[in-house]
């Protein structure tokens, strides 16, 4: 059932994603090769608590950080630990965030130090996949159109689309329906309405698009090896188009 949120949740829900887009804006300068993904997370968890929030991930489905953070051929769930960054890696870092039980999501990849053209080039044009397929939401608009503007674009970049995961509805929960797949026909699946709120995340990668779990039950990697990006926001329907409810903020 998806959900449509009235004004008041529609409020909480802009706060819960304000202090998803805050958390990604203070750990931005702290993102330098030598430092862990878990002082990373800890960082993100101690910002996100002082702020009122809650690190809604903690937990869920047994996963045991506030954050994800996955590192060039890991697309999604690197589980924080003692790696560290070096010079050349791509990172992504998602989360999500409560606030007053109203939840908030967002992921973006972000270079460490100085990174090849090829990652550049794959982080720039799944970011701009991110932003064709937001483009198609408005009142009216299907799912399905989101989808296959995500997809048109990537392979219209050469770049593989990761199929096996998708986008969201959110809203009380993390995940709620509908699902937001990365690719497909357009014109098809449910009609968006104003007052819904959905999670659009393509996951791109460099090469071929097969991806395995790891033993840890969590990190999802490129089969190939491949380096991948992930960029997604959380998006609220309205009257007519959309507003990121996680705008990206400038560094301080
Ligand atoms: N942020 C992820 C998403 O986009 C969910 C993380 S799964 C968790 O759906 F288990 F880590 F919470
Ligand atoms: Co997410």
């Amino acid at each position: 059932m998806i959900f449509i949120k009235n004004e008041r949740e529609i409020e909480l829900m802009k706060k819960a994603g304000m202090l998803v887009s805050l958390t990604h804006q203070y750990l931005k300068p702290f993102i330098k090769p030598g430092i862990t993904t878990k002082q990373l997370d800890k960082l993100a968890h101690d910002f996100i608590i002082k702020n009122g929030g809650t690190p809604t991930q903690i937990g869920y489905e047994g996963y045991p950080c506030a954050t994800c953070i996955s590192i060039n051929d890991t697309v999604v769930h690197g589980i924080p630990g003692n790696e560290k960054l070096k010079d050349g890696d791509i990172v992504t870092i998602d989360m999500v965030i409560g606030y007053k039980g109203y939840q908030g999501d967002a992921a973006w990849t972000y270079a460490v130090g100085n990174i090849s053209e090829e990652k550049k080039y794959l982080m720039q044009h799944t970011e701009k996949a991110l932003y064709e397929g937001i483009k198609q939401v408005k009142p009216g608009n299907r799912i399905g159109d989101i989808s296959n503007a995500v997809e048109t674009y990537a392979k219209e970049h050469n770049l593989g689309v990761v199929k096996e995961l998708c986008g969201h509805g959110i809203g009380t929960d993390m995940h709620e329906d509908p699902d937001v797949p990365n690719y497909g026909p357009k014109g098809v699946g449910p009609r968006l309405k104003e007052g819904m709120i959905i999670c659009i995340e393509p996951m791109l990668n460099y090469g071929a698009d097969d991806i395995y779990v790891m033993d840890d039950g969590w990190s999802v990697k490129t089969l190939d090896g491949t380096p991948a990006a992930h960029y997604e926001h959380t998006v609220l329907v309205t009257q007519d188009g959309y507003e990121i409810l996680t705008p990206r903020l400038k560094e301080k």
